[in-house]
Order: structure tokens, then sequence, then C-alpha cells
């Protein structure tokens, strides 16, 4: 996505809706006055009927304000299926468990190769935090799927109390969990918080000094690692909400495998020291910046992924890390090529399908950026996803 200069101006509505978000949050403040990046992070996305998932404007989409895989082409889902088939057929009782399904496009492909390669599902849990996504998914899903295996998508507001044998799924979710913003500096470190400045009438940044011990380690490898650190100073993220995530999915499951697919990197390559500003962006009606702070509620705001602390807190979980490759790798072993060339298609069709698989896979689109991560629990199964090149070594 490009970023151009200048974003489009919200309609009168979006405004309101957007000030209804605003004053919320500065409530908030007025209460907490030391509001963390991913406490504001989490009032501007998850805020019940205001925030920017939780409301009902289009997101995701030529309408809303970015494209997902699954969006761009259902051969992605029809890849990760045949994934999660190879692992389903190990499995006790076979289900799977995906986490934020967006408009269920995912799901609704997923369930249709299942249909398709006559796999047989148990169930098909979707834990979605979004009111308003659960509504479109449902009726997305119930619209594609036969009764039968509608029947079988069971939406949940929480993982299930008892550990069960799955696949869990995550396109994207990862990046729009809150995170911490840190800005180092050649003689301390700070951490990003949120205030409000009555003059301007904008949330603004407040960088202040640690206070948590955890966060003061992180940050003091971080200046170790980035070694000099210039004036200007150094901005990044970190997502401290990956660890107990992680611990929570790996407890509900007895078996089973965790694919997430996202866009980061190993520790290494994301803590460059060339990376000044860190990996916070902003998506706004298919424009990307990097102010968070642009109308709360109407904007995505997401960082990219550090894979290894994902690969580290998956270990402290109780997971092995069973692949680690990029999209494209994966889903060229997972069957792009042979579902996507169809000689008697017309061939208006066999160019739309090239078009759609070069988004999917061209390291400048999102074959590179997009890693796909595979956690297990209690199998050991050679995972077909990274038969072609496994990364695993650097995270
Ligand atoms: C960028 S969207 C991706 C949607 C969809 N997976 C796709 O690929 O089109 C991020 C989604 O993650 C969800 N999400 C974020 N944190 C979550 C969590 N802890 N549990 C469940 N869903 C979460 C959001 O509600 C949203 O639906």
């Amino acid at each position: 996505m490009k970023a151009k200069h200048t974003l489009p101006e919200p309609s009168a509505d979006a405004k309101h809706h957007s000030l209804q978000l605003s004053e919320k949050i500065q409530r908030s403040l007025r209460r907490h006055p030391h509001m963390t990046f991913a406490q504001y992070m989490q009032m501007a996305l998850y805020t019940p009927g205001l925030g920017y998932y939780a409301s009902g404007l289009p997101k995701i989409g030529e309408r809303g304000d970015f494209i997902t895989a699954p969006e761009v082409s259902p051969i992605f889902s029809r890849c990760l299926a045949n994934q999660a088939i190879q692992v389903l057929q190990t499995l006790p009782t076979p289900n799977i468990i995906e986490f934020g399904a967006g408009q269920g496009t995912m799901a609704k492909d997923i369930l249709l190769e299942l249909q398709l390669q006559q796999q047989p599902l148990e169930h098909y849990f979707i834990i979605e935090l979004s009111a308003d996504l659960r509504e479109r998914q449902q009726a997305a899903l119930k619209d594609a799927l036969p009764i039968e295996w509608f029947n079988k998508v069971v939406w949940l507001d929480a993982l299930p109390a008892q550990p069960i044998s799955a696949v869990v799924l995550a396109n994207e979710v990862l990046d729009a969990m809150p995170f911490e913003r840190l800005r180092i500096e050649p003689h301390q470190a700070l951490r990003g918080y949120v205030r409000f400045n009555e003059e301007t009438r904008q949330f603004e940044w407040d960088y202040q000094k640690i206070t948590d011990k955890p966060l003061q380690q992180f940050a003091n490898q971080l200046i170790e690692h980035l070694g000099e650190v210039s004036e200007l100073g150094y901005e990044t993220e970190i997502n401290l909400n990956i660890r107990p995530w992680l611990q929570a999915v790996s407890d509900s499951l007895s078996e089973g495998v965790i694919l997430l697919i996202d866009y980061g990197y190993t520790r290494e390559e994301y803590y460059q020291p060339a990376r000044v500003m860190g990996t916070l962006r902003c998506h706004y009606q298919h424009r990307a910046h990097s102010n968070p702070f642009f109308y709360p509620g109407l904007q995505d705001i997401t960082a990219h992924v550090d894979f290894t602390a994902v690969a580290e807190a998956a270990y402290d979980s109780g997971l092995k890390v069973a692949g680690y490759t990029t999209q494209a790798h994966f889903l060229m072993a997972t069957g792009l090529l042979e579902m996507s060339s169809d000689p008697n298609a017309p061939i208006t069709e066999q160019l739309k399908i090239a078009q759609q698989i070069k988004t999917l896979t061209l390291p400048n689109e999102m074959g590179e950026t997009f890693k796909v991560i595979a956690l297990s629990k209690q199998l050991d199964l050679k995972l077909m996803g990274f038969k072609m090149r496994d990364l695993r070594h650097q995270l």
C-alpha cells in the first residue's frame, strides 16, 4: 500500500462517530492519566459499538480501508484448508478454531474445500471480538454454505473451557493486537503514553520513563543491540499481548497445530538499527500512514509481528515451532499452482486468477512480507506447508 501525502476527509457522520469515541477516551484519560499506547489502541479499535473493529463501518475490501489475503482470492483459504486437512486427519476429534474471522470469507472457503474433499469436521469455532463482524460472518456463511456445514460453525466469546484437539487459524490477528511503543534516545529509553492536547483537540504522544521491569529489560537489550543511537532517536513497538494469548490458546488445546499468518520479521530484522520509525502503520481508505491519532475509530492501527517473540512465547507455553516460512512458499507447498490452473476456464477468468496469485505471492506484494508460523502441541507431523522452504533457523 502506498501512502499519499494527504488523507481523505471523513464524512460528517464519520467525524461524529469519531468524536464520540474520542470523548470516551478523554473521559478515560481523566480517570487514569497514564494511558499507555496499548490501552489507547484497545479503546480505539475495540470499544464496543465505537471502536474501529467494533463498529458497523466497512473495513476490509474495496469500500473499506485495507484488503487481506482471503479477500484477494479463495485460493489462499483453499491452500490453508489443504494444510488443515493434513492435521485434521491425525486428530481424534477434528475441529478448527479461527480467531478474528473478518468478513467470514476464509471460514467460508475453507469449509467449502473441506466439503469438496469430504473431510469430516466436528466444529468450526470462530472467536470474534467484534459484534458487528460476527453478524456479517453469520450472514455470509449462512448464504454460502449447505445447512449441515453451516451448523458446524459455532461462535464463541472465549476459548473452549475444556481442552480440545484442533487446528487453530489466525490471519492478520496478531498485528491488530494492542502493542506498546518505545522510544530509544542516546541516554535513555522511554515508553509511549497518550495525552490529549486541549489546544489542538487531538491526542498526541507523551513519552515517559519506563516503570515496568520486563519492558525496561527489553529496552536495555534493545539499546545494547542497536549500539549508537542518533539524537533523532529510534522508535519501535513491542507486543506484550501475544505471550498471554498464546498461553491461553495452548492451554485450550489437547493436541493440534496453530497456524498464524501475518506480516512481520525475525527479531534481528525487526529491530534493525536502520528501522528508526518502527513498524506502526494505520490504514485509512487504502492509504497507509503512521499517525494513530487521526480520527480514532475510523482507521485501523497495526504493527508488524516479531516472529522470534512468537516462537519464544510458544516454547514457554508448551508448544513446538513446527514451521516458519514466507506466505509465497507456504502457498506453493500447499497446492497454489495446482488449484490455479484450469485450462478449461475462460481466458478472462485465467487472467483474473493470475493477477490474484501475483498479489498473494510476489515479494513486493504479500509474498515475502507475510509469513506463516506453525506451532504444534502433542503432534509430530512434517507439515506440508513448510516442505518447500523452512526458515525456522532464522528465528
Ligand atoms: C486485520 S483483521 C483480519 C480479519 C480476517 N482474519 C481477515 O484476514 O480478513 C483483524 C481481526 O482480528 C480480530 N482480533 C484482534 N485481536 C483478537 C483477539 N484477541 N481475539 C479474537 N479476534 C481478535 C479483530 O477483531 C479483527 O477481526
